[in-house]
């Protein structure tokens, strides 16, 4: 049944600023309130616009946790526009009854594109020339300018082989002519792997052999640090990193050192740990590019993943089954 019209339409909280016409789809199941500033609300803050608030749309960066669970009694649903939702405690959601949901699939072309375009870009230095340039500093063409490493022809390392993983796996193997090689705990069905001819290897072997490593795991006190710097001791000192996964994967601090003191060649990173701020050893170095957590950026792609937080906000208040819940069992909601 659509609560569209009904007096006491439930009441969502939209945490950060999004596409006017998804506002207007959920408009008409909800009454909404918008945080039309965009801002990076604290935990506090958010608690005090949830008040009264039956269902809150969410991004990468709202913390919902045992204690805002608390705060907010009358929370029913927590649906988020983003895959990775180590922002929210699924456990305590579960427990409260509490719905959530995440945006998987819509995504994973996109995001694929800039972990291969960072790959790229640090491969062959292309920010680190971009500045140069820029700076005035081109006077002649010469041999060893800017030589940096191939990417066709070389092997490429994916620590995490779900969708984002595999769709990588596909741009280096099918266009590039990459070796894939790639670490994850479950091993992929023979039939995905011989498409693209990737092979299973131990993490140790991944670190090993891998000219170009990208890291596409989801983040969990599991994977805190999963790159640091014993890890990065045993990468290739040709070899590349590229983070477009969650901050807190790799130690940057640890990354900073080895990039600094040549222990690998250059990373790509779109994600930090404690973002929006860096460390700041990164801004520093010149065999690093850098980009502000985008991997999902393109309107078509920002405007899916928002649709389909939509419809699992609606489906859930109108009995219909939302398409992506992490934890369908607290259904119907109470
Ligand atoms: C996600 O969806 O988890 C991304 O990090 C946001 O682009």
């Amino acid at each position: 049944m659509s609560h569209a019209g009904m007096p006491h339409r439930p009441r969502l909280l939209i945490a950060r600023r999004i596409f006017p016409e998804v506002l207007e789809r959920l408009r008409t199941h909800f009454e909404l309130r918008v945080n039309e500033a965009d801002a990076a609300w604290s935990a506090d803050e958010l608690i005090a616009a949830l008040q009264d608030c039956d269902a809150v749309f969410v991004t990468t960066g709202e913390r919902i946790d045992a204690a805002l669970l608390a705060a907010c009694p009358r929370l029913r649903a927590v649906c988020s526009m983003a895959v990775g939702y180590n922002n929210i405690d699924l456990e305590a959601c579960t427990r409260a009854g509490v719905l959530v949901s995440n945006a998987p699939d819509v995504l994973t072309e996109t995001t694929a594109d800039l972990g291969f375009a960072l790959m790229l870009a640090a491969a062959r230095r292309m920010s680190e020339a971009e500045r140069w340039l820029r700076r005035g500093e081109w006077q002649r063409w010469s041999v060893e300018q800017f030589c940096g490493q191939d990417v066709h022809g070389a092997t490429l390392g994916i620590l995490g082989m779900g969708r984002i993983g595999q769709a990588i796996a596909r741009r280096g193997a099918l266009g590039f002519g990459m070796r894939v090689i790639y670490h994850n705990r479950s091993r992929l069905p023979a039939a995905q792997e011989a498409p693209l001819g990737a092979r299973w290897v131990s993490k140790l072997e991944l670190l090993r052999e891998a000219d170009h490593l990208v890291l596409v795991l989801p983040y969990s006190p599991a994977s805190h640090h999963a790159v640091g710097a014993a890890e990065l001791a045993q990468m290739k000192p040709g070899a590349t990193l590229t983070n477009i996964a969650r901050g807190g994967i790799v130690d940057d601090a640890a990354l900073a050192e080895a990039l600094r003191g040549g222990r690998i060649t250059a990373a790509g990173l779109d994600v930090f740990e404690g973002e929006p701020a860096l460390h700041p050893a990164l801004l520093e170095l010149p065999n690093v590019v850098l980009t502000p957590h985008i991997g999902s950026a393109s309107r078509p792609t920002r405007l899916a993943m928002a649709n389909l937080a939509a419809d699992n906000l609606i489906a859930a208040f109108t009995g219909g089954p939302p398409p992506t819940a992490l934890n369908p069992q607290v259904l119907p909601l109470r």
